[in-house]
């Protein structure tokens, strides 16, 4: 139960009843409002409490014992947006295989920077969570400045070096094998827009045909 995480998550300030549902805001730590704000009237209340006049908690109930606003409300809206784009994106490549067999070019360019919206959307919701829980690392028990372990800084600069060191190594492999089979599969003249998956599909008689 971490009533601070929502109230960021949602850039809501003060507790009451009738609370809208925030969509795009910038949230002003330092004045303790938005600036600017695109609502739902009692949206709020209606998703949290299923009731218009539902009580829903804001920031101002938890003076210095809540988390950093603005990256938790904007890393919930990339997760959450990304999510939706991943949906169009997906059902209207799904559309276009099954109509035409084929997939328009813009809707093609826009899937090659899709590959990295699950990476996106991943770094954003753990950031939403992780940033949404500070100060606390268990809500209203243990803070996070309680729990630093004896382990001094440069150990844990050196653990944080090698996984950097490790993780680039992963990523060089894995654009290495990418560019290898987009390669290949130029060569073997494999336009397919799947390549080796839809048109082996679509070109199988069914079961029992
Ligand atoms: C599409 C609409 C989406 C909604 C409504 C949604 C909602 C949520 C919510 C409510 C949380 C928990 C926040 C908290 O209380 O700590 C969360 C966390 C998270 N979400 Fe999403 N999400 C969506 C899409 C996505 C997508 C597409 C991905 C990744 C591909 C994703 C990855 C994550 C991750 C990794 C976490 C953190 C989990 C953890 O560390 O416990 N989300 N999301």
């Amino acid at each position: 139960h971490q009533p601070q995480k929502i109230a960021a998550m949602e850039a809501n300030w003060n507790t009451g009843a009738h609370v809208p549902l925030v969509l795009f805001a910038l949230p002003d730590e330092a004045a303790k409002e938005n600036r600017i704000e695109l609502a739902i009237p009692d949206g709020a209340s209606v998703i949290l409490r299923h009731s218009t006049s539902g009580v829903v908690p804001g920031l101002n109930d938890y003076p210095g014992n809540h988390p950093p606003v603005f990256p938790v409300f904007w890393g919930f809206r990339v997760m959450v947006g990304t999510g939706i784009l991943m949906l169009i994106v997906s059902w209207s490549a799904a559309f276009f295989l099954k109509r035409r067999r084929s997939l328009p070019k813009p809707l093609a360019l826009i899937m090659v920077p899709m590959a990295l919206s699950g990476w996106l959307a991943t770094l954003a919701g753990w950031y939403t969570t992780e940033i949404g829980r500070q100060p606390w690392l268990v809500t209203g028990i243990l803070k996070t400045a309680d729990a630093v372990g004896p382990v001094a800084g440069s150990h844990v600069a050196l653990t944080l070096a090698v996984y950097l060191i490790l993780y680039v190594l992963l990523l060089i492999a894995y654009l290495g094998v990418l560019v290898h089979l987009a390669l290949k599969a130029a060569k073997e003249g494999d336009t397919s827009p799947l390549p080796g998956v839809m048109n082996a599909a679509m070109s199988q008689p069914a079961a029992g045909e």
